[in-house]
């Protein structure tokens, strides 16, 4: 793959905004009461995570967090590190964590563990994508956008070598 390789749309903006409504109402129907607080993982889910909340309709916060998997292969090594941590207390909130895709888990139940740590009233899970057949470890998603292939995805968030993180649709990248 280069900076040439072109984007394919998956899913486009239309698609979307509908999937990103119907995850809201899941969301908005299960918190009715409380005020939880979402955790966003730098720096994928910022897109995500912005047109999600404007569609929860409960009184809720928003931090984010940044990890960095050690070494510098594009596969995920599995060795996680906190970059930037969380400034609010985790203890005894409902914690819902944003991400934008669950590819090998690992990153993912590395944070989940770590939260869970913190002695949260609750934490779930809710993903963008899922790419299920790259799993190395067993993943709950709470609430779950798209099941994806595996190919290699850029745009709404996710990029490729910081690239792409602007296009409003999920797109396939492909080697020309
Ligand atoms: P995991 O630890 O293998 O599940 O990796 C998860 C992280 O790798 C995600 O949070 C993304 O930042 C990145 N990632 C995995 N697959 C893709 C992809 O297809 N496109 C862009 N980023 C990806
Ligand atoms: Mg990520």
């Amino acid at each position: 793959m280069s900076f040439q390789s072109k984007p394919r749309i998956l899913f486009n903006r239309q698609q979307i905004e509908a999937t990103v409504k119907k995850l809201a109402a899941e969301i908005s129907k299960d918190y009715q009461g409380k005020s939880p607080l979402l955790v966003g993982i730098l720096k994928g889910s910022f897109m995500f995570m912005a047109d999600l909340i404007r569609l929860l309709d409960f009184p809720l916060e928003v931090e984010f967090i940044r990890l960095s998997s050690y070494g510098r292969g594009k596969e995920s090594s599995g060795k996680v590190k906190v970059v930037q941590g969380l400034q609010s207390q985790v203890k005894g909130k409902d914690i819902l964590v944003i991400e934008d895709i669950v590819d090998t888990g690992l990153t993912i139940s590395f944070l989940l563990d770590y939260l869970r740590k913190k002695k949260p009233a609750s934490l779930k899970l809710c993903a963008l994508t899922d790419k299920p057949s790259r799993r190395q470890t067993p993943v709950t998603i709470d609430y779950l956008g798209f099941t994806v292939p595996d190919k290699f995805l850029v745009g709404y968030g996710l990029d490729w070598d910081e690239k792409f993180r602007n296009l409003p649709d999920i797109c396939v990248l492909e080697d020309n």
